[in-house]
This record gives structure tokens, C-alpha cells and sequence, in this order.
């Protein structure tokens, strides 16, 4: 079965207020582009075209008018009310019906990747049919993130949400590949001490059967926080030191639905038009103009 995607945007985004308080997190804009096109972007590079989106009641409407129904993209978005934010393993109770038995890869709307060899790391988890393939990313503040802990063979052991004292410092980030038997797997976890269903009891699901792939994202790759105001501001200088200096972009849905031929040079052109006055839309008519990509 053809693997569909969960892009989670939910959440109140209290660490950042007040900022958070009048627009969603994954609204934000990371130098030029809203937060959300960069997980979404992680998603199309993965090949993935069906997309549920699953956001607050309150931010929905934004979302709409910013992505959409996916037809500009070549993709198909569904969108799902998450009324309570309730744990990320409450996403997929909440796409229990859209996946409708399908593979899933799951990003959250705050997690930005960047690195050579992307697409192929990616394609690589997609090929799993059955199991999970989640990526461990070595971070100097472990203890702000889900842990995976490995034995002397690099065999994860345990996965740990939030540890105070952290046993490893390889973060497991927001990008989850699991099997079709997520939702069931999801219905029979236990709310945590905070009252959420969290992603490691899912994950620990897997771990325990032997099927989760733990991959190591080198030193060349970039996993970005976005979590605190200064994270947010070295993203946004981030991306912008690395398209200004290569004249290419990060995360831009328009030019990898291009370049995976879900739109044609028409519907591009249109899109560059229609974005003319912005640094977006003249890259994307450079898209067209340049051979040299
Ligand atoms: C969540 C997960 C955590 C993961 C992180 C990645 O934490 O619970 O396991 O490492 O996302 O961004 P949150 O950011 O919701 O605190």
C-alpha cells in the first residue's frame, strides 16, 4: 500500500508566547517561508502525496487559505480537527480513517531537516513495509527531547521522553515512518503522568518486537529547533545563509512538486507569476530559466 502522510501542526505553541498567542507556531516565518513548507517539504521529498493535516480548530482556517487542498502541488490534503492536544500518539487515532490501513510517515509542523543525501534517507525508510524507522539526531540538550538509548552493538534498548538525566544524547526527532498497525498499536497506550499518549510508548511498541529502525542523522545533516525565540531566529539565519549563498531554496513545495513531475512547467510558471513580487516567486522563475540544477 502506498504510504500516506501525517503533517501534526496542533499544539498551543505556549513556549513561545506571546507570539503564539494571535497565529500558530507552524505559521511562523522561517526567513521565507512559513514554518509548515519545510516538514511538508520532508514529506513530498519522501514521495508522498496524500497528506492529512491535523491542526487546532482555532488555526484551521489559516492553514486552509495557506496550502490549500494540495491541487497546486499535484497533492491531496485532508484536514483533521485535533480538539484537544492530547499527545502526538493521539494523531494516529485521529487518522485512523484516513490511513485506512496505509504505512504512514508522520512529521511534526515544527521540524526543519536539511542535508545532503536527504531524499535518499528518505527513500530508504519508505521502502520499510513492515516495522518503524524513526532518526536519531546527536544534540547538546538531550533532555528537551525523546531519547534513544543504545547498547555497545548500536542497538536501541529504550526510548525515553524528556529524561532529566539524560543517557545518551541522540534525540529522536519529530519524523516517524511506522507500519499500517500504528492506530491499533496507538489505541491500546496508556495516557502518561502528563496526560498525554506519547509517541515513545508507541515507538517502545515497536522497539520491543524488534522492528524500529533507530538511523543516525550524521554530521551533515541539520535538524533545526524552533522551540525558543533565539532557535526560531538561528533557523531563519540558517536558511538564509545557505539560499543566499547557493541562490537554491530549502523547503520549497513548489519546486520539489516540479522536480518530482506532480506539476508541469505551466502550472510552475503560473505559480512564479502569481509570487512575482516576493524572493519565493523569482526563484521559482530562475527554476525554469536555469539548466544547471
Ligand atoms: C516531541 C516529542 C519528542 C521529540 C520532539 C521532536 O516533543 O515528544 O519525543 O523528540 O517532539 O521535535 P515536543 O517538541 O512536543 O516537546
Amino acid at each position: 500500500m502506498t504510504r500516506k502522510g501525517i503533517l501534526l501542526a496542533g499544539g498551543t505553541g505556549s513556549r513561545l508566547w506571546p507570539i503564539t498567542l494571535g497565529v500558530s507556531k507552524q505559521l511562523l516565518p522561517i526567513y521565507d517561508k512559513p514554518m509548515i513548507y519545510y516538514p511538508l517539504s520532508v514529506l513530498m521529498l519522501s514521495g508522498i502525496r496524500e497528506v492529512a493535516i491535523i491542526t487546532t480548530p482555532e488555526d484551521q482556517p489559516q492553514f486552509q487559505r495557506l496550502l490549500g487542498d494540495g491541487d497546486q502541488w499535484g497533492m491531496q490534503f485532508t484536514w483533521i480537527i485535533q480538539d484537544r492536544p492530547e499527545g502526538l500518539a493521539q494523531a494516529y487515532l485521529l487518522a485512523r480513517d484516513f490511513l485506512n490501513g496505509a504505512p504512514s510517515a508522520m512529521v511534526l509542523g515544527d521540524n526543519i531537516f536539511f542535508g545532503h543525501g536527504l531524499p535518499e534517507v528518505l527513500a530508504r525508510a519508505n521502502e520499510q513495509d513492515s516495522g518503524g524507522t524513526v532518526f536519531g539526531y546527536h544534540v547538546a540538550d538531550p533532555e528537551r527531547y525523546g531519547v534513544a538509548i543504545f547498547d555497545a552493538d548500536g542497538r536501541v534498548t529504550e526510548l525515553v521522553e524528556k529524561p532529566a538525566v539524560p543517557r545518551s544524547n541522540f534525540a529522536i526527532t519529530g519524523l516517524y515512518f511506522l507500519d499500517g498497525r500504528a492506530p491499533d498499536i496507538a489505541a491500546g497506550i496508556k495516557p502518561s503522568a502528563r496526560g498525554e499518549l506519547e509517541i515513545v510508548d508507541l515507538l517502545e511498541h515497536y522497539r520491543a518486537e524488534s522492528s524500529l529502525q533507530v538511523e543516525r542523522m550524521g554530521r551533515g545533516f541539520a535538524w533545526l529547533d524552533t522551540g525558543t525565540p533565539g532557535s526560531l531566529l538561528e533557523a531563519g539565519n540558517f536558511v538564509r545563509t545557505l539560499e543566499e549563498r547557493q541562490g537554491m531554496q530549502v523547503g520549497s513545495p513548489d519546486e520539489i512538486a516540479f522536480r518530482q513531475g506532480w506539476i508541469d512547467r505551466t502550472a510552475l510558471a503560473d505559480r512564479a507569476q502569481a509570487f512575482a513580487k516576493s524572493s519565493y516567486g523569482r526563484h521559482l522563475a530562475g527554476i525554469l530559466r536555469d539548466k544547471g540544477q
